[in-house]
């Protein structure tokens, strides 16, 4: 079992949030018991409809997403998916998204009562109206995950943005609002243009961009930040597609490793994923995975 705060996780893999729909469909392709936890697509009080289309690319390393979060809702979700969850055979966390603290809260306290085992709070999604990133600024988030944290028991962690110009700062202002965990990271702001249309690739011109080039930026987040607070749970994700990259995640300070962009060109990566970790971890002579846990030796 890996210790992430106040949960415990059969695998150190979570599936990370949008990128496998709401986890019930998931269940029909992968093999979801190669998970620690699967976080659902995040969630908002109204239902959102998204951008439209184009609203994915490709790009020369990895992809661009300007979805804007299109979720039915928190009633709609409470009715239609919630009930499907507990049957699965992974905890499941949902993702709550808004625009105001007390919209999060709601959706929160929603998610809670759809029986999810934590609440992950998206305060970083680049493809949202106007661009704003809550995650670039420390009192806002902390404005968000105060009032989700009064809202709900279950464990709250804060999605955090590499956009964040410090995000040392934004890190203990969500821990020091309630935030048991933390998730580094979202996508990165990007964008590409059709030179013969001269069109944006995504209809919302800035999208968030993730996949390989993503690791190195998002490695970079759990290094700084578990240097500044060792004691605060991590789940380090960004491209990762490989056990090393599991194990890269580990040694910087990650307790858990999130799979995203990946499960589009392969669904069941996780199971693939987990035992390559495991080989790898095998041949590096280490015997229980937490050892690894922020064990990068200094030069
Ligand atoms: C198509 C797509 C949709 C996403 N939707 C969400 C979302 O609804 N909520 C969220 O917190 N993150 C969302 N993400 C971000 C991922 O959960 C993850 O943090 C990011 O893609 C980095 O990991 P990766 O490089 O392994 O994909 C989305 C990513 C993609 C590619």
């Amino acid at each position: 079992m890996i210790p992430l705060g106040p949960l415990r996780l059969e695998t150190p893999l979570v599936a990370s949030s949008g990128t496998f729909g709401s986890v019930v469909e998931f269940a029909k392709v992968a093999d979801l018991g190669a998970y620690g936890a699967a976080v659902a697509k995040s969630v908002s009080k109204d239902p959102w409809p998204g951008r439209p289309a184009p609203r994915v690319a490709g790009t020369d390393a990895g992809m661009l997403n300007g979805i804007g979060i299109q979720n039915p809702g928190i009633d709609a979700w409470l009715r239609d998916i919630a009930p499907h969850l507990e049957p699965l055979s992974v905890p499941v966390w949902g993702s709550a998204v808004g625009r105001t603290p007390d919209a999060f809260a709601e959706v929160a306290d929603g998610l809670a009562r759809g029986g999810v085992a934590a609440v992950e709070v998206n305060l970083s999604c680049p493809n949202l109206e106007g661009h704003t990133i809550i995650a670039l600024d420390a009192r806002m988030s902390a404005a968000v995950i105060d009032a989700v944290r009064r809202a709900v028991s279950i464990p709250v962690g804060a999605k955090l943005s590499p956009n964040a110009s410090n995000i040392v700062d934004i890190a203990e202002a969500v821990v020091d609002a309630g935030a048991d965990f933390l998730t580094l990271t979202n996508t990165i702001k990007g964008a590409a243009i059709d030179i013969e249309t001269r069109r944006p690739c995504l209809s919302g011109l800035i999208g968030g961009y993730s996949g390989p080039a993503l690791k190195p930026i998002a490695l970079a987040c759990v290094l700084e930040v578990h240097g500044a607070l060792p004691d605060v749970p991590i789940v380090g994700t960004g491209g990762v597609r490989t056990g090393r990259d599991v194990v890269e995640y580990l040694l910087a300070g990650a307790s858990a490793v999130g799979l995203g962009t990946i499960h589009f060109a392969e669904p069941r990566a996780g199971a693939r994923v987990l035992e390559e970790m495991k080989d790898v971890v095998g041949s590096l002579g280490v015997t229980d995975l937490t050892e690894l846990i922020g064990a990068v030796e200094p030069w």
